[in-house]
């Protein structure tokens, strides 16, 4: 089974930021990312669709492209539904994302962290309980950020500069003296792609803290404890989307970290209807 590519699904765009930490991370393994533009953005969806949505697309890529292994690489789509996930495929390597606050509170000085995320993950059961074990150890601002994930899947950039100057003067002071943030948590998979635009509004000073490569190594164990890493491949990337491929192809283009056109490296895109 390890000849058999791994997985990788978000709502649109987002994931890709996951896919480079998996890339470098696992070098031989083939890749299919699916991207949901169909239904994106999922954030301010209810749980019922997003759920529904993410057990299709997981059922797809198990019976077309016979995935050994499922990275959901969407905060929202985990939080909605990686339990039902894990009850449909007991016997399938299963990685999630989630909003990384205990690497946050282990980083930050000043014990003041901005988590930006989008409705659905920050109204969740998962978040809510993740939020409650860490409480008393630092002091969180929550902000949900409508809009962003879909202004980031346009590449409309007006909307993600108001959006991010409105979201981060929302949380509150950035900077390193006490009392201000010092840690901003990226809980959405699409942030990672406008960090240089999230640091115009809260400064040098600040850390930034997304999910790709932990979740890179923990897709590594998994693999690793199931006997199916790949040894030799060459890393190839199926790209495949719920709606016309241009916008996912455009965001590859942009910002896959490997050149799409490394000689050893074949991606295509197509559009299915799943
Ligand atoms: N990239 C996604 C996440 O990590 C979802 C964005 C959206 O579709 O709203 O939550």
């Amino acid at each position: 089974m390890s000849e058999f590519p791994i997985g990788v699904f978000d709502s649109g765009v987002g994931g890709l930021s996951v896919l480079n930490a998996l890339r470098e991370e696992l070098p031989h393994e083939r890749f299919v990312y699916f991207a949901d533009t169909g239904h994106a953005p999922y954030g301010e969806r209810g749980d019922a669709y997003v759920a529904e949505r993410t057990r299709a697309v997981a059922r797809y890529l198990l019976d077309r492209h016979r995935i050994k292994a499922l990275v959901v690489a969407c905060n929202t789509a985990t939080a909605a539904a990686i339990h039902q996930l894990r009850a449909d495929h007991p016997a399938l390597p299963l990685i999630g994302v989630e909003p990384a606050l205990k690497p946050a509170v282990a980083t930050s000085r000043t014990g003041h962290i901005a988590v930006i995320a989008t409705r659905v993950t920050l109204e969740s059961r998962k978040f809510e309980t993740l939020h409650a074990s860490l409480a008393a150890q630092a002091v969180f601002r929550i902000v949900p950020c409508d809009g962003l994930a879909g202004a980031i899947e346009r590449s409309d950039s007006a909307e993600i500069a108001a959006l991010s100057q409105r979201y981060l003067s929302a949380a509150g002071t950035f900077g390193s003296a006490p009392g201000q943030i010092d840690t901003l948590v990226l809980g959405c998979t699409h942030y990672p792609f406008i960090a240089a635009e999230l640091r115009r509004h809260a400064g040098d000073a600040v850390r930034f803290i997304d999910t790709g490569a932990p979740v890179a190594q923990q897709t590594r164990r998994l693999l690793s404890q199931a006997g199916q890493l790949a040894e030799t491949g060459c890393g190839a990337v199926a790209l495949v989307s719920s709606a016309a491929p241009d916008a996912l192809d455009a965001a590859a283009a942009r910002w896959l970290t490997r050149p799409a056109v490394d000689a050893t490296t074949a991606i295509a895109s197509t559009a299915t209807i799943v």
